[in-house]
Order: C-alpha cells, then structure tokens, then sequence
C-alpha cells in the first residue's frame, strides 16, 4: 500500500470508529429520516436552528462506511453555518472532496444518503 493510499484508508477508518456529530440531538428542530434505495441502509439527521444558523447537527445511521464517514463529513461541513449559505453554495462534490476516495457509482449513493437527506430537511421545511 502506497502512502497516500495508507493515508486515506487511515483517515476514513478513523472518521468511521470516531464518528463526528453521531446520536441523536436532544432538543432538535427538525429530523429526517434517510434511505438507500439500493441496499436499504438508513440514517437519521436531526437539525437544532438558531435563526438562519444551523446550531447543531448529528445523524444516527445503520449504513456502511462510506454512509457514515460522509455524514461525519457532512456535519462537521455544516454546523455553524447559515442556511442560506449553505443553500447558495454546498455541492456534494464539497463532501466527496473530503472523503478523498474515488466512488464508483453505487459508492456515491452511500456518500450522497446523508447529503441528500440533509438537503431534504431544508426543502421540505420552507428552511
Ligand atoms: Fe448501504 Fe452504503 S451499502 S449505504
């Protein structure tokens, strides 16, 4: 294994034994739950608001790696910033950057499943 590859696989193991954001809020706002079509796997996203600001944000998930290292990825992302920021300008590729790994198609569904459900939250709420 080459050192960049020791790297990353030493980040992602990481992020996935010590995952950020994970549980489940107390006083939330707004929860959603997620799931993958594909496999089937699941994950919950709770949201504590404070005016345009997203206070605090955690997930709870029962997915594979790549799902739960991106919603370390994801949170760590969004926390403290504005929804009407974070709705201008987030793309997933700011998520699939961080994740440093190269997703096959199916992969990317794992990594899209907290993105996708978080994005939902906003839309569905008029946030
Ligand atoms: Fe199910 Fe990745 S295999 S979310």
């Amino acid at each position: 294994m080459d050192r960049d590859n020791y790297i990353t696989r030493a980040y992602v193991m990481d992020l996935y034994n010590n995952p950020h954001n994970h549980g489940k809020i107390d006083d939330y706002d707004f929860f959603l739950k997620g799931k993958n079509p594909l496999c089937g796997d699941r994950i919950t996203i709770y949201i504590k608001i404070n005016k345009d600001i997203i206070e605090d944000i955690s997930f709870e998930s029962e997915g594979c790696i790549i799902s739960s290292v991106s919603s370390s990825i994801l949170t760590d992302e969004v926390k403290g910033r504005s929804i009407s920021e974070i709705k201008k300008n987030l793309k997933f590729s700011d998520i699939e950057d961080k994740l440093l790994i190269k997703l096959s198609s199916s992969r990317e569904k794992c990594a899209r499943l907290s993105f996708d459900t978080f994005l939902s939250i906003l839309n569905d709420n008029n946030l």
